[in-house]
């Protein structure tokens, strides 16, 4: 056996996949699989899609990157529209989740400096992900991701999720918090969705207290739940929101939003990417907003859900070991009472793709443009398995 020369971060895959088309992969072998993955909430365009394709083909035959040094038509454009889409005002490009959650970190910073708070520190959730960096794994809720890693990072404290009164009482026994950091679903922590008003009373506690109200919309953005931005089912602005994955449907783009005056916060030299933004993401970026636009595809990502939902919920209906279907849009938990890793391969053997999170959650995050026999397809090969499934 040949040992790789990839480093071991993501243990040995059991499949090699060399083909998408639409919600379709294909591996090394030729076996075909159904992906209701997206590559964890990134192809929400499907794969292959021709006019992402063609926007990224073109801007390569053009410029490629040039530097922040000067100005990027499309890194313009996509702020513009990112903007008119979100209500929020100014834009600043990453390359990933992780680090636009960096660059909201380092503004609830600067917002608490200028608020005269030596310390300044965020409230983060119980379950949280946020992602891999040192500040990121921080502000993650789970001790695997963190351990080994110490000494974190200061200025996070810990509080439960959906829970305002938990945060009130953190606020009255800590004059240092500055910012919210939450996911308005949490998406590696098993798909769970806080009560229908929690972000509107997230928005009235922030305001009351001087905090940022910042939300992680890493997985929840670009349409995945049925409006671009989660947040936009409640009717809040917050003060920043950031997001990644399904923004450049597989081309590395990150992305920080601000209102108000968040959004003044950072000047010239605080902030920076070599990468982020450049030329070549933006394109892709741009062909991805405005496909998921014109295409309708935040109604396509609600009525997709509920589709799959209520074919679940019906082939399922008394299977004791199902102790719950949730969730909104195209972001898709079935909570099981015994953790259930083992199903991500039996589902590959059936050729399907899901993902299994929180030991005992089947994750589904299909691409937006699924049709409806693909959702059915998606039903009838996962209920069967799941009412089967005995144990890891
Ligand atoms: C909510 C959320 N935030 C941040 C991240 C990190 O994103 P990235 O892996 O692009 O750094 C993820 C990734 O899964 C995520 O789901």
């Amino acid at each position: 056996m040949t040992v790789s020369s990839l480093m071991n971060t993501y243990g040995i895959a059991a499949t090699t996949l060399v083909k998408g088309q639409g919600c379709w992969l294909w591996d090394d072998s030729g076996s075909k699989y159904l992906d209701a993955l997206s590559g964890i909430a990134v192809c929400g365009l499907g794969h292959s899609h021709l006019g992402i394709a063609t926007a990224v083909a073109k801007q390569a035959e053009i410029l490629t990157h040039c530097s922040n040094f000067f100005g990027i038509p499309n890194q313009q454009n996509l702020a513009d529209k990112l903007r008119d889409i979100s209500g929020m005002t100014n834009v600043f490009f990453g390359n990933s989740g992780a680090e636009a959650n960096e660059a909201a970190i380092k503004m609830a910073r600067l917002h608490g400096h200028k608020k005269g708070i030596k310390l300044p520190t965020v409230i983060v959730m119980d379950n949280a992900f946020h992602g891999r960096t040192l500040a990121t794994l921080t502000a993650s809720g789970s001790r695997k991701i963190q351990a080994g890693f110490e000494p974190l990072v200061r200025g996070f404290v810990r509080g439960p999720y959906n829970d305002i009164q938990a945060l009130e009482i953190i606020g009255d026994n800590n004059a240092d918090i500055c910012a919210v950091l939450v996911e308005p679903i949490q998406g590696e922590g098993g798909i769970r969705v806080p009560d229908a008003d929690y972000l509107q009373k997230l928005r009235t506690l922030c305001d009351q207290r001087g905090w940022l109200l910042m939300l992680d919309e890493v997985q929840t953005g670009n349409g995945r739940t049925g409006k671009y931005f989660c947040y936009q089912h409640s009717g809040i602005l917050p003060d920043i929101v950031t997001t990644s994955k399904g923004l450049g449907n597989g081309v590395p783009i990150g992305a920080c939003l601000a209102s108000g005056d968040a959004a003044q916060l950072m000047q010239p030299g605080n902030h920076g990417s070599t990468f982020g933004g450049n030329p070549l993401s933006c394109a892709a970026g741009l062909a991805t907003v405005n496909t998921i636009i014109d295409d309708g595809l935040e109604q396509r990502a609600a009525a997709l859900g509920d589709r799959i939902m209520h074919g679940l919920r019906d082939a399922l209906a008394g299977v004791d070991h199902v102790k719950e279907i949730r969730g909104m849009g195209c972001m898709i938990g079935i909570e099981l009472d015994k953790p259930c890793k083992s199903l991500f391969a039996t589902a590959m053997k059936h050729g399907l793709i899901i993902n299994v999170t929180a030991d005992s959650v089947i994750r589904l995050l299909p691409p937006l443009v699924m049709t409806d026999h693909e959702a059915d397809q998606l039903v009838d090969i996962l209920a069967p398995l799941i009412r089967d499934f005995k144990q890891d």
